[in-house]
């Protein structure tokens, strides 16, 4: 704390906007005080979820004082919640002189087409016309552009330390941090997590099915591009899956919580040639906006996968194939293409430059 003549003013006082109080006492100020605190270290930290309920207590303390809502703000914007986010700044764009960084963020989140769509990237008049090119207005490149693209990349390297960590997701962090400070925005790479993420973000999906669930790395970084999606989460849980301890759906559930999801989670655990089967008997009619293929990766095991998931891909939804151009599975590359060609519906892209590849495709009809 630091002393101004008799008046006693801490630190962070001008971040709350009290030297514009007439008193410096009030009840419930340092209980404000240390919200704002242990917010402001929790946004430091990345731990986005923790640093909004801080900044709401502390809102609910003093009402809406803007520039609390500007960190709520920015807690929003990394848990993707955007349309929230872009409200708590219109104040600041009413200002005679919005802050010129605040206004460019504004404008971002309310013209970016990301923040608007909503289960299948459709042209604006869907419903008339017809469809010559498909429904989608996405293209494989398109997707593949954004999900390489250095916002894209800084916005995963925000969370990608807090998943579920071990000693391959360690080296992947370091790779792709390296890789951004030596190459900036011409860095070009793609993997399983880029391409969910950017999927997620584009498609909001309302269903995401997910077969081969191990840690919950893959649905977690699903849930931060959209935290409301219900996610169907197929495993049967191999123990030491890789040499890395398998511990369930428990474990998964914790680390959606801790990343902030909001929305359903289903699991089905067992062999997904049995469970996945019996699902889809049971729930015939239902269709997802985002499908991972990435349990058994054995050859007749992941064709099976694939042919059992596309019929329940909706049009305009993304199939992603994990590591089909990994060296212990050789043979992941050709049983995707084999798929492409079965099913002409799909418009694939493959990314085999480095890594061990992923591929990904977008149902057009
Ligand atoms: C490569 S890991 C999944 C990694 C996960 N997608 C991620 O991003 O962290 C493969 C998972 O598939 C599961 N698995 C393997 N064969 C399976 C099968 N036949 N049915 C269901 N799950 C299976 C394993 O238990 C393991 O958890």
């Amino acid at each position: 704390m630091m002393c101004e003549g008799n008046k006693i003013a801490r630190p962070l006082d001008g971040v709350l906007g009290f030297d514009h109080h007439e008193s410096d006492d009030f009840p419930g100020k340092d209980h404000a005080h240390h919200s704002l605190v242990s917010g402001m270290q929790a946004l430091n930290g990345y731990d986005s979820l923790h640093a909004f309920h801080c900044f709401e207590q502390c809102r609910h303390q003093f009402g809406d004082i803007a520039n609390i809502n500007y960190f709520m703000a920015i807690a929003l914007i990394r848990m993707n919640r955007l349309v929230e986010a872009a409200a708590l700044l219109q104040p600041f764009i009413a200002l005679p002189h919005p802050q010129p960084n605040i206004k460019r963020l504004w404008d971002f989140l309310n013209h970016s087409d990301i923040t608007h769509s909503s289960g299948c990237v459709q042209s604006e008049s869907a419903q008339q016309t017809k469809h010559y090119f498909g429904v989608s207005l996405l293209t494989p490149t398109t997707l593949a552009n954004i999900a390489t693209s250095y916002e894209l990349w800084n916005e995963i390297l925000s969370f990608h330390k807090l998943l579920a960590t071990d000693e391959y997701i360690e080296y992947v962090d370091n790779f792709y941090r390296q890789s951004m400070k030596r190459f900036g925005k011409y860095w070009h790479y793609m993997d399983i997590s880029n391409v969910l993420y950017a999927s997620s973000k584009i498609l909001q999906p309302e269903r995401y099915l997910e077969i081969g669930v191990r840690r919950g790395r893959s649905v977690c970084v699903v849930s931060r591009g959209c935290p409301t999606v219900d996610i169907y989460a197929f495993d049967m849980w191999a123990p030491d899956y890789a040499g890395m301890p398998n511990p369930g759906p428990d474990f998964v559930q914790s680390e959606l919580v801790r990343h902030g999801h909001q929305g359903k989670i289903i699991f089905t655990n067992g062999d997904s040639h049995h469970t996945l089967p019996e699902f889809f008997k049971q729930n015939p009619g239902l269709i997802f906006d985002l499908i991972t293929v990435d349990g058994d990766h054995s050859e007749q095991g992941a064709w099976d996968d694939l042919k059992m998931v596309v019929p329940h891909l909706s049009p305009g939804g993304i199939l992603v194939f994990d590591d089909i151009s990994h060296p212990a599975h050789p043979y992941l590359r050709q049983v995707w293409r084999k798929i492409m060609e079965m099913y002409p519906f799909l418009s694939g892209y493959e990314y085999t430059e480095k890594g061990y590849g992923v591929a990904f495709a977008i149902r057009q009809d």
